[in-house]
């Protein structure tokens, strides 16, 4: 079985290329399929949920293939709307596909998606706004059937901005009759990304970014080449293992307008960044200061996406941290393996209490899932001696090759397979 290898205790230098978003590319192929004809997505990452979303799209009858970082994917051939177990089961925001493919085939069929290691994740706003635009829902063995005579816009207001929630109607809604309002809507980046692909390919989508989205229904999409935005997940967990490990980076093809939240927060800690339109420099030297209070909130505050990295940079502070995790509960199931390099913390329900210690030491650790084994990726790098990092497999899904990337960083890291 493959593992990462890391001889930490090092600081880090050097300049690394940010990949594509994979938060964006995903829901952007899945409205590849309301879109008749031949799409080319540039910059597209090639992590295992991207692998995983081509598997769908060529299990419907789509047909996928890559020149260097273009992924080329011709939809004409589309033949089913139902989405094999298997996929759902491999990847939860496979779901994404409901809207979309309710849009172009007025039907879909999905497996019931479980829990995941990071939470519950129900999808019960996802569905009470499809039936809200004139959607039929059936529930039987596990198995969702989604019939429309035809999708209709409507007014429509989400309890909490769930992101896939707001991607899923904004999928439904470009091609129903009549205009469809989102009210409460998520305000991630990724969302707005979306927006830009769907409106570049004919649709009228207005709002995007901010509390209200207004989609007024086309007929028809047409065919576009589109390149995605740099992963600002990627560049925030790239910006951590500076602070963490000390040293001084350049990332390019990113700049810090995505990741407000996180570079004051580094700043606060004690690290210097400076930003232009394309690029970040961070430096970190020195033992960083702790922050008081850490809450995860929905864009623009806090993601829930970067919380267990600076929980790794957290470790070593001067003195202790708070964190409370509002999105998801799970994530702190990731802080057993974090201890095992010698940090302190507590949990007490959604609180997280760090209180840093002066070092880390290398160890064997157990990544369980994506942003959770790039904190331990971190702790590794942060740590004296040699840790051993098993499940890379949950790191690929959205990360392109991190141990690349961190070498281009001077990191001595290494998968062994
Ligand atoms: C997306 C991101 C994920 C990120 C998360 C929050 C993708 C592929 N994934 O996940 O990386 O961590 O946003 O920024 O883009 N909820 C409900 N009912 C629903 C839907 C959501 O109660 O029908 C709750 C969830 O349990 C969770 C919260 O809403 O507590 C946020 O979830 P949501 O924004 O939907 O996250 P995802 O779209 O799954």
């Amino acid at each position: 079985m493959a593992f990462i290898e890391i001889n930490g205790g090092k600081q880090l230098s050097g300049e690394v290329n940010i990949q594509g978003s994979k938060n964006a590319v995903l829901p952007i192929l899945a409205a590849t399929v309301l879109i008749n004809g031949i799409i080319k997505l540039n910059h597209c990452p090639k992590i295992l949920d991207v692998f995983h979303m081509i598997k769908i799209l060529e299990a419907i009858g789509c047909n996928a293939s890559w020149e260097k970082h273009t992924l080329i994917i011709d939809t004409t051939k589309l033949n089913t709307s139902t989405v094999p177990e298997e996929y759902v089961r491999l990847m939860r925001s496979s779901i994404i596909m409901m809207g979309a493919l309710l849009g172009r085939t007025h039907s879909v069929t999905i497996t019931y998606p479980g829990g995941c290691t990071i939470g519950a994740r129900p999808i019960d706003f996802h569905l009470s706004a499809f039936q809200d635009m004139n959607v039929s829902l059936e529930e039987e063995d596990g198995l969702i059937k989604c019939t429309t005579t035809g999708i209709v816009g409507n007014e429509i207001s989400l309890k909490f901005p769930s992101v896939g929630a707001t991607e899923n109607i904004i999928l439904a809604a470009v091609l129903a009759t009549g205009k469809t309002s989102i009210i409460n809507a998520a305000k991630e980046p990724e969302i707005t990304e979306l927006c830009k692909f769907l409106n570049t390919a004919g649709a009228e989508i207005t709002g995007a970014g901010t509390e209200k989205i207004e989609i007024n229904g086309v007929e028809y999409l047409h065919p576009i080449e589109y390149t995605a935005c740099s992963d600002r997940i990627v560049a925030g967990t790239y910006l951590a293992a500076v602070a963490g490990a000390g040293g001084e980076a350049v990332l390019t093809g990113i700049g810090a307008g995505s990741l407000q939240m996180v570079v004051t927060l580094l700043r606060e800690m004690g690290c210097n960044i400076i930003s232009g339109e394309e690029y970040i420099i961070i430096s970190s030297l020195g033992r960083l200061k702790p922050i008081s209070l850490i809450r995860t909130m929905p864009y623009p505050g806090f993601p829930t996406d970067m919380q267990s990295q600076i929980m790794s940079v957290l470790m070593t502070a001067t003195g202790t941290s708070r964190i409370i995790e509002e999105i998801f509960e799970g994530r702190y199931q990731n802080v057993k393996e974090q201890i095992k390099f010698g940090a302190d913390i507590q949990i007490e329900g959604r609180t997280a209490v760090i209180n840093g210690v002066s070092n880390l030491t290398g160890c064997e650790v157990f990544a369980s899932e994506l942003r959770g084994g790039a904190a331990l990726v971190i702790a590794g790098l942060m740590a004296r001696g040699k840790t051993t990092l098993h499940n890379p497999y949950f790191i690929e899904r959205g990360y392109e090759d991190i141990c690349r990337d961190l070498r281009k960083l001077g990191a001595d890291i290494k998968l062994v397979t």
